[in-house]
Formats: C-alpha cells, sequence, structure tokens
C-alpha cells in the first residue's frame, strides 16, 4: 500500500524512505498510508497470527529479515479477573523470539535498514531494544552498536546484546543521555537509528493492535507500560487504522503505566498537557521504563486523549506484588516493567475507574530479561545437605 511520512509537527509530508525525523522541525515522523480496504490481503479471522501476517499495511519493499516474531499468546486471566473484577486477557510479548515486544518493530526496522542500503544499525536502551535489534542485525548480516545506561539493564538483556555481535558501550550516564547521544553519533557516522524516533519500527509495533482484534475482536481497554512512549502510540495507531478501513468500529481506550519514579507522561496527563516537563533522574524497580524524557511524549498522549484513555502510575512495591501474582497465580513469568501493566489494572479497579470491562494487559518482556531483579525479591534457593531428611525438613 501506498504511503508517505507525515510530521506530526509541521504537518509536511514527505515521500523518502531515507529520513526517520522532520527535515524542516525535527519533529517525529510518523508513516500515513493511502488506506484502501481493496488492497488488504489478509482477513481478522484469528488464523496464523504474526507480524507478516499483516505485511500489506507494513511499509517495506522487499523480504523481510524475520525470525518468526508475533503470533504471541493471548492469555484469558482468570485469577486477576477476579482480583479486579474485569474480564481480564494477558498478551504476552515476552514470547517473542527475543523475549520482547521489540521484535515486532526490529524485524520491520532492520528490513527497512537493509532496503536502503544501511551497514549498520545503532539504538540507545534500557536493554530490550538493544537485545533485538542485535539479534535483527546479526539475522542481517550487519553490523550493530549500542549505548547502555551503565548499571540499569538487566543482565538477560545485556547478554542478549553481547552474545548477538553488538558492540555494547555503557555510558555513565541514563537513558535519556545514551538516547541523546547515540542519534548524534548516527548522525556523524551515517548508522541506521532504530529507537522508537524511527517511525518504520513503531509500524511493526502497531501489529499488536492487529492481533488481539484478529484473536479477540475489540476490547474496552488496552493497558500497557509506558516508557519511551513508542509502543503505545504505535499501537493506538493500528487500532486507527482498522477502524479508517472499515474493519473494526471502536478504538479500546489506551491506558499507559508508569512507575512513580519514571512518570513524565503522568504527570502530564493529570495535569491536562499535550507537553511533559523531563523528570531529571528517574529510578524504578522497572528499569526497561526507567525513562525520564520520553521521546515519543507528544504522540502517546494523542494516543491517550484521543482514545478517552488514561495514565496511571504505580509504586515498585505495586509492581513487583503484580509481577509475583502473574507468575504465581497465572503462571506468566514477565520482568517488572511488564507487570506494571496489571498492577496498573489492579489500582485502577480499586479506584474503581474500570469494572466488568473486557481488558487486555500487554506484558511487554519475559521474566527471564531479569534474574537479578527475581533474586532480590524472591530470595535465594535453600541450600541444604544431600541427604532426604534435611530435604523433608525443607519442604
Ligand atoms: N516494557 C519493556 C519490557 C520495555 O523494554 C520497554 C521499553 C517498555 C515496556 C516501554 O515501551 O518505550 O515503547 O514506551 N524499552 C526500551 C528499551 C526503552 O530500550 O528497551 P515504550
Amino acid at each position: 500500500m501506498e504511503y508517505l511520512l507525515r510530521c506530526i509537527d509541521c504537518n509536511s509530508y514527505y515521500e523518502s524512505d531515507y529520513i526517520y525525523t522532520c527535515p524542516r522541525c525535527s519533529g517525529l515522523l510518523e508513516v500515513q498510508f493511502s488506506l484502501n480496504a481493496d488492497e488488504i490481503d489478509f482477513s481478522l479471522d484469528g488464523n496464523n497470527l504474526s507480524v507478516w501476517k499483516y505485511r500489506s499495511l507494513l511499509p517495506v519493499r522487499i523480504n523481510p529479515i524475520s525470525l518468526n516474531e508475533g503470533g504471541t499468546p493471548l492469555y484469558k486471566a482468570n485469577y486477576i479477573s477476579e482480583v479486579s473484577n474485569c474480564n481480564v486477557y494477558v498478551k504476552h510479548e515476552g514470547m517473542n523470539p527475543s523475549g520482547s515486544f521489540k521484535d515486532r518493530g526490529m524485524t520491520v526496522g532492520v528490513t527497512k535498514a537493509i532496503e536502503i542500503g544501511r551497514k549498520a544499525v545503532a539504538c540507545a536502551s534500557t536493554g530490550n531494544t538493544s537485545a533485538s535489534m542485535a539479534m535483527y542485525a546479526a539475522r542481517a548480516g550487519i553490523k550493530a552498536y549500542v549505548l547502555l545506561p551503565a548499571g540499569k539493564v538487566a543482565l538477560g538483556k545485556v547478554a542478549q546484546a553481547l552474545m548477538h555481535g553488538a558492540r555494547v558501550i555503557s555510558i555513565k550516564g541514563n537513558f535519556d543521555e545514551a538516547l541523546t547521544l547515540v542519534r548524534q553519533v548516527c548522525e556523524e557516522k551515517g548508522f541506521y537509528l532504530l529507537n522508537s524516533v524511527n517511525p518504520f519500527r513503531l509500524e511493526g509495533q502497531k501489529t499488536i493492535a492487529f492481533e488481539i482484534v484478529d484473536a479477540l475482536g475489540v476490547p474496552d481497554a488496552v493497558i500497557l507500560p509506558v516508557g519511551n512512549a513508542g509502543n503505545i502510540s504505535a499501537i493506538y495507531k493500528g487500532f486507527l487504522e482498522l477502524r479508517e478501513l472499515g474493519l473494526i468500529d471502536e478504538i479500546p481506550r489506551m491506558i499507559g503505566v508508569q512507575a512513580e519514579g519514571a512518570n513524565p507522561i503522568f504527570r502530564a496527563f493529570i495535569e491536562g498537557r499535550r507537553e511533559i516537563e523531563p523528570i531529571e533522574n528517574p529510578e524504578t524497580v522497572a528499569t526497561a521504563i526507567r525513562i525520564g524524557q520520553p521521546v515519543n511524549a507528544k504522540k502517546a498522549l494523542r494516543a491517550i486523549y484521543e482514545s478517552e484513555g488514561m495514565a496511571v502510575e504505580v509504586s515498585d512495591t505495586e509492581i513487583v506484588e503484580a509481577q509475583k501474582l502473574l507468575a504465581a497465580k497465572e503462571g506468566i513469568g514477565v520482568e517488572p516493567a511488564s507487570a506494571a501493566s496489571v498492577a496498573g489494572l489492579i489500582k485502577l479497579s480499586r479506584e474503581e475507574e474500570l469494572s466488568g470491562e473486557r481488558v487486555v494487559c500487554i506484558t511487554t518482556g519475559h521474566l527471564l530479561k531479569d534474574p537479578e531483579e527475581v533474586i532480590k525479591v524472591c530470595g535465594k534457593p535453600i541450600e541444604v545437605d544431600a541427604d532426604v531428611e534435611a530435604i523433608k525438613k525443607a519442604l
């Protein structure tokens, strides 16, 4: 399907595939399709879910660099439904190839890099973006450069980036600083930037909306953690496109959850603002969303306001409680940031903001991403002598 890039700030249109921010005003770009229902070659029949099922709505012209991403499970969450008095489903994005939703974006982003002839990709990351980018760059046979905030990235994610062959550089600074720096480096070195300022990457992530509708229809609300705010923007765009194509009538309320220590979108929302004020020193157990200056804030706030959704903040304690609940009561193992979605749902249901609704919580990353946090909150295994009596005592 034909598409252009549109600047969300100055409303300029571009026909180029070679840019990812507005050459006139540096604003964020988004891919705008000339949507035509006759050109859709998939049906929302619940079968064969995957990112590339929806290829006719993805802005690429070559065969994709793919590792079979998407098609993640949508679990009915009975215990959490009872606790929250809602009809709750969990879409477990931790079941993607690298263990997070980022793979949906990277399969498209790295394909675009190859399509336009780039030999190296780069990102700043709280961990998952780098793991995913390194994996797809390896698959494509191009170089990957990663900037991480030193000491603040979960071990599993660093391990992935390293083993998939990325050049991993830790900076003495936080994610927001790493992102500013990597943008500069990309400009100077000609690397293809794969943070969520890249509108092509976000196109892949909108397939979460397509899969939800494909498997379930349109829920009343979608709840997800928000860090750099790309995912909530992408998923909302996915629903908008389906509505414009006449494939759905309604759009779910988009509900973004942030950690109390990294909550610029929540603050903007409660004050009714469309722009954020940056948080200088963000801090949370959910290191994936330890972000004070989300680049996609404007897109995310638009998604929240237009869908009549909301932003909510949760404490680290609430995040860990939700992570334990998901793991121990539903059998769904997620990393802390992902549990923020369920923590947000429980908080909103207690405040009677939600009741009886059909809700999809997105769990964005797998439990194994952050083993150190697990040991911190669960403790180490009990160690006893190799002896039946000793074991029986410990049972
Ligand atoms: N959940 C997880 C597990 C993440 O890794 C991220 C973002 C988010 C939620 C938030 O998504 O940024 O689109 O609002 N991680 C990025 C990274 C920042 O570098 O891996 P968002």
